[in-house]
């Protein structure tokens, strides 16, 4: 094995490389004063707030916190591995990278090795498509016709066909010069050991090539015609694909989204397809594994809202609580996760099928906030009137709370477990500081120590003096965090929004006074949203004041009995609190069905506050998130 790279090389490689140069290949920078400044490739943004300072070569972003030296850069952009990323460095500054213990002759060649790779897979890819559209595709043509694909899909997501041959692949690449064992190594080909026969991986099965973010295939997911076992196969890991850390359709869902802000991350590559064919275009898939750390690392790059969605089933459960843990080290500075499941025994695929791309769009709207499934999570199987069951509760909050970074989340998650538990939250403190949670972020990986030391070098960069950049103090940024419903702090068990809604009405229908005239707000195509339409109607019209009344009101229907089961759930939250988190989700649902940029969502609420008076409380808080989110400029 060759050995690690040393220090000095590194040192002498920073030396010579300028971080703007690495960067202006990549992202158009502008000088401004000591620094330069561009869009940050790192999250969405309208406003540059992407500083590299040449003096210290560094970068920073003051709206993601992105930062560090032209590896770091190389790394989170390329998406490379630490020694890969030496690696390109060093070829742009024409030196051989040295490593402990000598030279090593093999790292150029390991380079160009990974180019001839996605190269070949390209070559594959092509080979794909083109036996789909051919006469012994016809098959393949037919069945993706059956699962309701158009051209325009199979176009875009670059779906093919593996013949039903064993050597089909395997003649066209050597007729390339492609040797059978490069083929081999990037898992086109089989290699049996015991004959030395080496045949087509990938037969008879629809094809789904897996792009890296650049649309370089890096691998293939294979869908059986029929039944056959196994139903899908997925390259083996090669030098460029490690399953757990790639999704599929990342790449197309850039693609077709100029302005990504959401991601929904799906099971399975039809999951991805045929949400796209319906136009919900932003969805992905893990490749058969569980969530994992670098897959969030992955999306968060990209977005800044995630909604996972998980069969309604007790695995699909078990699923959600996995990824809850993974998810909850990740959940820094304005980032949001959200929780979606769906009716047992349907997968997405089949539902926006039978439901339309509207009423599966509102299915996410609704989806639940984190700490709503975390508190659900922890309340689960345990009965909370007494104190067993609180002390337990308690412990698991706590549990899971020690793992989020701090934070305005994990602030309001300490006040609402103390509203709930009825234990002051200056008893938790102490225990919290004692499971202090590692530093968020830090990638397993051999690498990880350099990349903390590369964190924590760089502080300081200083824009202040730049007029150019506007600077994210502390209060900026604790105000940007997330939508204010989800960091209200008055969490709830995991009920869609709706549901939500009429339980806090149920308990008290005063609080309708407070609703918008219309009832345009409530999605009429998800679970509950019907009902709670028609209950603030009823309220509304003044015809019930009591949760009594309005109960008998619906005795002896199945939205009576779904009252009931809602009405017998207990609020848990004090009463002066009620009326803003109902005020909260009433607007978060308006500003969703509204679909507005967070600009023209600013504009509306600027010109609404012309009005003395008008803007609530709500929209004041959310104006000035907005702000914040905006910082640098609207
Ligand atoms: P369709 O039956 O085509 O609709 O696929 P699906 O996405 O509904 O399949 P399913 O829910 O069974 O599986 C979800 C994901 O798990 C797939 O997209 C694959 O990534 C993975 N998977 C399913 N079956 C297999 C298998 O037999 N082998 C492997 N390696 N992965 C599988
Ligand atoms: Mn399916």
């Amino acid at each position: 094995m060759a050995g690690q790279i040393s220090q000095r090389f590194i040192d002498d490689l920073l030396a010579r490389t300028d971080i703007v140069d690495v960067i202006s290949e990549r992202v158009q920078l502008k000088k401004s004063g000591r620094n330069h400044s561009g869009l940050c490739p790192f999250h969405q943004e309208n406003s540059p707030s992407f500083t590299v300072s040449q003096d210290k070569q560094f970068y920073h972003c003051f709206g993601c916190s992105a930062h560090g030296n032209a590896l770091r850069f190389l790394m989170e952009f390329d998406n490379l591995r630490f020694p890969e990323a030496v690696e390109q460095l060093a070829s742009r500054a024409g030196m051989q990278v040295e490593r402990e213990g000598g030279e090593d002759p093999g790292a150029r060649q390991r380079q160009q090795k990974r180019e001839e790779g996605v190269n070949l897979l390209e070559l594959a890819s092509r080979f794909f498509r083109e036996r789909l559209a051919l006469g012994g595709g016809r098959q393949a043509r037919e069945y993706l016709d059956r699962r309701g694909l158009s051209q325009e899909i199979i176009r875009d997501f670059g779906i093919g066909y593996a013949e039903d041959e064993w050597e089909s692949l395997k003649r066209h690449l050597l007729a390339q010069g492609i040797s059978e064992a490069v083929q081999v190594e990037y898992g086109l080909l089989v290699h049996r050991e015991e004959t030395g026969r080496t045949y087509d991986r990938f037969r008879d099965r629809v094809m789904f090539p897996i792009r890296d973010w650049k649309g370089r295939t890096i691998a293939f997911g294979g869908r059986v015609l029929g039944d056959a076992k196994p139903k899908y196969l997925n390259s083996p890991e090669t030098p460029v694909f490690h399953k757990g850390r790639e999704l599929y359709g990342l790449f197309e869902a850039r693609q077709a989204n100029r302005q990504l802000s959401r991601l929904l991350v799906v099971e399975g590559y039809m999951d991805v397809v045929a949400l796209a064919q319906f136009g919900i275009r932003n969805a992905c898939a893990t490749l058969g594994t569980a969530l994992t750390t670098d897959h969030l690392q992955r999306l968060f790059r990209l977005v800044d809202e995630v909604v996972f969605c998980f069969d309604g089933d007790n695995a699909g459960r078990q699923a959600a609580r996995r990824s809850l843990q993974t998810a909850l080290p990740s959940m820094i500075d304005g980032r949001q996760v959200r929780f979606l499941f769906l009716p047992e025994g349907e997968d997405p695929d089949t539902l926006v099928r039978q439901e339309g791309q509207e009423a599966f769009e509102k299915r996410i709207t609704c989806a639940s906030p984190l700490s709503e499934f975390l508190f659900e999570q922890a309340a689960e199987g345990r009965d909370l009137k007494q104190v067993e069951g609180r002390e337990r509760f308690v412990t698991a909050v706590l549990d899971a709370l020690k793992l989020l970074p701090e934070g305005v989340l994990k602030s309001l998650l300490v006040k609402e477990l103390s509203v709930r538990s009825g234990i002051d939250q200056s008893h938790f403190a102490g225990w919290l500081e004692k499971h202090a949670a590692p530093e968020p972020r830090q990638a397993m990986t051999p690498d990880a120590g350099y990349e903390a030391l590369m964190m924590t070098s760089d502080g300081d960069i200083d824009a202040t003096s730049d007029p150019g950049v506007t600077v994210d103090n502390g209060n900026n940024r604790a105000r940007r965090r997330g939508h204010p419903a989800s960091r209200s702090g008055t969490a709830t068990l995991s009920l869609s929004i709706p549901a939500r809604i009429l339980h806090l009405l149920l308990h008290e229908p005063g609080l309708v006074e407070g609703l918008p005239e219309s009832v345009e707000w409530c999605p009429v195509e998800v679970p509950d949203g019907r009902l709670c339409r028609e209950v603030v109607q009823l309220l509304r019209a003044g015809r019930y004041r009591s949760p009594q009344v309005l109960l008998a009101h619906f005795h002896g229907s199945a939205d009576g009995e779904r009252l009931d089961q809602l009405a017998r759930r207990e609020l848990e939250i004090p009463r002066d609190v009620r009326a803003s988190e109902l005020e909260n989700w009433v607007r978060y649902l308006e500003r969703e069905s509204a679909r507005l940029t967070p600009v023209e969502e600013y504009h509306q609420l600027l010109e609404k506050s012309r009005q003395p008076g008008a803007l609530s409380s709500a929209d004041k808080q959310r104006l000035r998130e907005l702000i914040g989110k905006l910082a640098g400029g609207p």
